[in-house]
């Protein structure tokens, strides 16, 4: 889970990195009096959003007074940058910067370590460094079982070129940061800009969190951070299910078993939906040895999706016995009654493929199709999806 800025600066804060005062608002009434609990004085407007180069597009801007604040939070409010949609902005103390520099620290999976990062020359666009002038950027590999100790993070601060009095005092905070990566099972923290201040601290003017969600059971706080507005609505259901989703910008919605088959699923239907320009809703994987529960609530998350006009249910029986599938299919429909009303293209095979074909057969429900190939069904799916989307536009 990425964080936002905020969240990050909180994390931070916990940890004893150095950060400028901030408050967070979602009106300019609300970045009003933030600037004025700030002190009145200088304050910055910060766009949140998950993305970077805020700056450049315009979503962080300074404020002289807590009027100014509303003024420059009305302008960022609402804002879109990069497709996503400003809510919120953070308020905060502006800092008197001297130099701006860089610092990441991230997990290295192919080298199997964390690599750190760091340079001189930050606030920039930090791709473009790297790719200009990949000399001016640091890059020290770090052992996850030692960390960035005294020793190591002196390394870091002369890679990357500080002089001996400024890398002094960016040690500890360097420190901290690790503190911050290792202690809450981060993937990644990045500073861009860590500030020199004209009065001589270090500062984190900017932070990017990347925490791993497989740890989450390890933080009792973290679940707090999801931002469950912007959560697809679709995955946050299929999420408290329990099931494995990503929503897809296509229109053919899939449900397959293992995440090898739903893969290939995948592609077998953009390739079969090309000839009519659908493609894929949706990955769901139910796993293995799914029983007619699973089946049933994975159907229906699919079925609730706007964007689907028609279902391939592929299903290779292994632990997953076809005739489980077969029943959560038949489940599904009934809860769904009325609701339901999308064709469903299914391929079984493997085991208890004969008794899964036979209880669809019984059933004999009219929206579902049985087709025996992976192929064929795709081609299915895909002109039924490209069918039912003529007939809503007839219709409109
Ligand atoms: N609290 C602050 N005080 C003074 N300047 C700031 C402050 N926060 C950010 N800036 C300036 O704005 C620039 C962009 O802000 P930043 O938080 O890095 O956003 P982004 O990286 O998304 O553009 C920074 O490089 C820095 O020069
Ligand atoms: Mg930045």
């Amino acid at each position: 889970m990425d964080l936002y800025e905020y969240q990050a600066r909180e994390l931070f804060e916990a940890h004893g990195v150095p950060v400028s005062a901030g408050i967070v608002a979602s009106t300019p009434q609300e970045a009003e009096s933030a600037a004025r609990e700030l002190g009145g004085g200088l304050v910055v407007v910060k766009a949140q959003v998950k993305t970077g180069g805020r700056g450049k597009a315009g979503g962080v801007k300074l404020a002289r007074s807590p009027q100014e604040a509303a003024d420059r939070a009305e302008e960022i409010l609402g804002m879109d940058i990069k497709g996503h949609k400003v809510r919120r902005v953070l308020v905060a103390s502006g800092a008197d910067i001297a130099r701006e520099f860089y610092f990441s620290v991230l997990l290295d999976r192919s080298e199997r370590r964390c690599l750190a990062m760091c340079s001189v020359d930050g606030g920039v666009d930090i791709e473009t460094l790297a790719k200009e002038r990949p000399e001016a950027l640091a890059k020290v590999a770090v052992d996850p079982n030692v960390g960035i100790d005294e020793a190591k993070a002196r390394e870091i601060a002369s890679a990357a070129g500080f002089d001996a009095e400024t890398g002094e005092k960016a040690v500890p905070v360097l420190l901290k940061l690790w503190d911050v990566y290792s202690g809450e099972d981060a993937t990644l923290v990045e500073v861009n800009p860590l500030v020199l201040t004209e009065q001589g601290e270090i500062v984190a003017l900017d932070g990017k969190v990347t925490l791993d969600d497989n740890a989450r059971f390890r933080h009792s706080g973290h679940e707090a951070l999801v931002d469950k507005a912007a959560e697809d609505p679709l995955e946050a259901k299929a999420k408290a299910l329990g099931l494995n989703y990503v929503k897809l910008d296509g229109q053919v919605g899939v449900i397959g078993n293992g995440a090898g088959l739903v893969m290939s699923t995948l592609d077998v239907v953009a390739y079969a939906g090309e000839e009519y320009g659908v493609g894929p809703a949706n990955f769901l994987d139910i796993g293995g040895g799914a029983d007619a529960n699973v089946m049933s609530n994975g159907l229906a998350v699919i079925l609730g999706d706007p964007d689907v006009r028609s279902v391939f249910v592929n299903v290779f029986g292994g632990i997953t016995a076809c005739d489980e599938v077969a029943k959560g299919i038949v489940a599904a429909l009934d809860a769904l009654g009325e609701a339901a009303s999308k064709p469903i293209v299914v391929r079984l095979d493997g085991n208890a493929v004969a008794e899964g074909r036979a209880i669809l057969a019984q059933a004999n429900h009219p929206l579902v199709t049985l087709v025996d190939t992976m192929d064929g069904a795709a081609a299915k799916a895909a002109q039924l999806a490209a069918g039912s989307d003529a007939k809503q536009s007839d219709a409109k």
